[in-house]
């Protein structure tokens, strides 16, 4: 059984033009294992996919719009998201629904569009403190999965991130991503690929990939250092057989 995860680099709002370069020379000279997405902000992506060349990685974006094309100034459109090299997208990040007020029923529209333009969405969903305090957990993310996940075609992932966990160094622990991956697994079925983000480290993403029913991992932060992220992409784990 093979072991290959899928592990998505979300740069968010951060890196430049030679980072990007110094990454891809980089990555040139390793052996990649894992099957990976780096979301570089927009405009580093034509140039990505120009100077991309390993079959393990692919290009994805930070958000799409829900249409296809109109008057949105500023907004990203998932046709030309795909026209410029993308597979994948974040749809439903944290800080989209935080800061840009997305709602479930945005990004299930979202995720609908990325799909009809032949990307990946990767769609993310996770409680927040307050939620998880009181218990609420698995509620509110099995209402996410109902409210916010595409109701037409099925080729798309789900990331749970719990909020308290992005960004701040605390990870969920091992026996709550298992709880909560199990749960979504139930209620997904076997063939959507089930991440988890928040917090995800050089220190902690292989326990966290050898978890049942965790399909890879979304990390930001650590994205951002190369020679971490390099690491773990390049990191076959023990007894694999690809
Ligand atoms: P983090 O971010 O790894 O820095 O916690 C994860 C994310 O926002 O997707």
């Amino acid at each position: 059984m093979t072991t290959q995860k899928l592990i998505v680099g979300n740069w968010k709002m951060n890196g430049s033009l030679s980072f990007l370069k110094e990454n891809l020379s980089y990555w040139q000279t390793q052996k990649i294992f894992h099957q990976i997405v780096i979301c570089p902000p927009f405009p580093l992506l034509p140039f990505a996919k120009e100077h991309l060349n390993s079959p393990f990685i692919s290009l994805g974006a930070q958000d799409c719009h829900n249409k296809v094309s109109g008057a949105f100034t500023g907004d990203i459109s998932a046709s030309i998201l795909y026209e410029v090299g993308c597979q994948y997208v974040l749809i439903g990040h944290s800080e989209r629904r935080q800061y840009h007020n997305e709602t479930n029923e945005l990004i299930k529209e979202k995720g609908e569009t990325a799909i009809a333009n032949h990307l990946i969405p990767i769609i993310c969903i996770g409680e927040n403190l307050q939620e998880r305090e009181q218990g609420k957990t698995l509620s509110i993310l099995s209402n996410q999965v109902t409210t916010s996940i595409p109701s037409k075609g099925s080729n798309f992932c789900v990331a749970y991130e719990p909020v308290w966990a992005i960004g701040t160094g605390k990870t969920a622990s091992l026996n709550d991503i298992t709880k909560a991956h199990s749960a979504l697994r139930q209620q997904l079925g076997q063939n959507i690929k089930l991440l988890y983000g928040g917090s995800v480290t050089i220190d902690n993403y292989l326990e966290i990939l050898s978890l049942d029913n965790v399909d890879g991992v979304l990390i930001g932060g650590a994205s951002l250092k190369k020679d971490d992220f390099s690491r773990m992409i390049c990191n076959e784990p023990a007894n694999s057989t690809r």
